[in-house]
């Protein structure tokens, strides 16, 4: 029987993934603490390890998973930044969940800019207060605002969708533009001059690492606002409170945090916040965060656990062959053997 070490597991995980097992083809093992060098040891006797975005996959880390005969590291996730792909090929076969649910994140950047900008977060606890004045909520119209959108892929096409719906003009940015898409493309350097709402949707690379920064804020229109929902090292957060703090930013909602590791998707309610620059920016009265929520709805759960279930069998059952596989070369079409339908290594 296949054994799964699950890493950085909560209620929700299990639940979801019990679910897909319901003939116990596979045996699970639901671990609460995150994937790290210290833990690995954890995976010893398991065949796949199954991990989230703030697990650590790094070579040492890989390089003891091998040892200890674990086949498949099975990403419950999209993005795969914190995986040493070069260091695993050759040993370990890596997959991903390329899409879940491009409208849970999509909807939840909407969320977020609508909150921010009609201050409904403002208003929600005042009326509980039974404070009903509207000093301060002034907001302002979407309709015939410019949205740049950085990285047109699965999400950022939802997100533009909805934002066509709003009646906004949308401009993009995006490395690999789609073709005949009729998207509005221009340069980076236009997007943030021209766009009163940016919303960031492309992967973390060494490229977009720090996207956004002082030079990129300088160049931005006063009052943008600035929604990420990606990763959070797409923004230097210092540079982003110093925007705030000069009144260059007019809002900023972050589901993600360049720093988010030790500290989202637990509850720290009763602890003092060790990071002085986070606090610093759930101060601000123009800033929402949310911790790594985006994807968070009942049918991106499903899907993920699905696809993970998938993944893993396809692999084990069809001689390692897996539409979902990723390597160092994902993205390099000349070199791509699973364009061929083949195995990776
Ligand atoms: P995707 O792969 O469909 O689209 C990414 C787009 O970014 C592609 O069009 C690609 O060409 C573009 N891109 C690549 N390098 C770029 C660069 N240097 N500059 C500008 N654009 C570039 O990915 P998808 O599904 O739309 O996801 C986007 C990101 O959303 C993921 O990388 C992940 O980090 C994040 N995400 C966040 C979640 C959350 O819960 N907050 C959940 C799922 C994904």
């Amino acid at each position: 029987m296949i054994k799964v070490a699950f890493f950085d597991t909560k209620e929700y995980d299990r639940a979801s993934f019990e679910l897909c097992n319901v003939q116990n083809e596979m045996e699970f093992k639901f671990l609460e603490t995150k994937l790290t060098e210290d833990t690995v040891d954890l995976a010893k006797d398991c065949d796949v390890v199954c991990v989230f975005v703030n697990d650590t996959v790094n070579d040492k880390v890989i390089d003891k998973l091998y040892e200890y005969g674990v086949k498949m590291i099975a990403l419950r996730c999209a993005g795969y930044n914190n995986v040493d792909l070069s260091r695993a090929y050759g040993k370990i076969h890596v997959v991903h969940v390329p899409a879940y649910s491009p409208y849970a994140v999509a909807e939840h950047a909407a969320a977020l800019l609508l909150t921010s900008i009609r201050r409904i977060h403002k208003a929600y606890n005042r009326t509980r207060d039974f404070n009903f004045s509207l000093n301060g909520l002034t907001g302002f119209d979407l309709q015939g605002k410019t949205v740049g959108v950085v990285g047109t892929g699965k999400i950022g096409r939802i997100f533009i969708n909805i934002c066509q719906g709003f009646g906004m003009n949308v401009i993009a940015y995006d490395k690999f533009p789609a073709k005949d898409s009729g998207l509005h493309y221009v340069s980076l350097d236009e997007l943030f001059e021209k766009s009163d709402i940016i919303s960031l949707h492309c992967p973390l690379t060494e490229e977009t690492t720090h996207l956004i920064n002082h030079e990129s804020i300088e160049k931005m229109k006063k009052g943008v606002v600035i929604l990420n929902t990606s990763r959070g090292a797409l923004i230097n957060a210092e540079a982003l409170l110093e925007g705030i703090k000069s009144r260059k930013v007019g809002a900023a909602c972050l589901d993600v945090y360049e720093e988010e590791a030790d500290i989202f998707f637990e509850d720290r309610s009763g602890h003092i916040l060790n990071d002085e620059l986070l606090a610093r920016l759930i101060s601000m009265p123009n800033v929402i965060v949310t911790s790594h929520q985006a994807f968070l709805t009942k049918e991106a759960l499903t899907n993920i656990a699905e696809t993970t279930i998938k993944n893993i069998k396809s692999f084990f059952e069809n001689d390692g062959l897996c539409d979902n596989e990723l390597c160092y070369r994902c993205g390099n079409i000349e070199h791509c053997k699973k364009q061929r339908k083949q195995r990776c290594f």
